[in-house]
């Protein structure tokens, strides 16, 4: 009975603060090659590390970035400098990054926001599984193009990029 009711509030609780599993592939942090104004991973530069469970990813066009190792199997949320909206004019929360950007992310020069408190949920926009002609690994490990439950694909520049966006 105890049990009942303690997995009936969790229920409950997860219904009001849909927290969602954090998939392998988010995207923190985003730094090209000669930048002096890299956005940090969690305090680290992705072009020289990533805190831990993070992947640090560069392609050929010079870019680097962490991404989250492995999906989790408990809800978690993205570390300070997960990466949301911008990437082909994608908004963020609902928000134009070229705009504004939400409450706990901040507006970067490039047009995205990036979380500033590992607090609060990953909004809508919320990249996964950048792939740059070939490289990179896609969301949550899923086949190239497809992404997984609460994620939309995007492909653009005629292909050449794939990635995944939190609904
Ligand atoms: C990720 O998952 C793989 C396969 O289950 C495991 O071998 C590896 O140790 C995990 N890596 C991290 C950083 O958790
Ligand atoms: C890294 O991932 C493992 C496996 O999911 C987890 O037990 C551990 O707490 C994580 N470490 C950090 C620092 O987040
Ligand atoms: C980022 O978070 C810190 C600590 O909560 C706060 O002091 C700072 O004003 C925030 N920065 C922006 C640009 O929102």
């Amino acid at each position: 009975m105890k049990y009942l009711v303690i997995q009936l509030l969790f229920v409950i609780i997860n219904a009001y603060h849909p927290i969602a599993i954090l998939y392998r592939g988010t995207v923190c942090g985003w730094a090209e090659t000669t930048t002096d104004q890299p956005i940090l991973c969690n305090g680290l530069d992705p072009r020289h590390s990533c805190p831990i469970n993070y992947t640090q990813q560069s392609f050929q066009e010079g870019v680097a970035y962490c991404y989250k190792t492995n999906s989790t199997s408990e809800p978690q949320n993205g570390l300070i400098g997960t990466i949301c909206g911008g990437l082909a004019r994608n908004p963020c929360g609902g928000i134009s990054p070229a705009v504004a950007c939400p409450p706990g992310y901040i507006q970067d020069f490039r047009h995205v926001c990036y979380k500033n408190s590992s607090k609060i949920e990953d909004l809508s926009g919320t990249f996964c599984g950048i792939v740059n002609d070939g490289t990179g690994v896609t969301c949550d490990g899923v086949q190239l193009g497809k992404c997984p439950k609460g994620y939309v694909a995007i492909n653009y520049d005629e292909q050449k990029w794939h990635a995944c966006t939190k609904e």
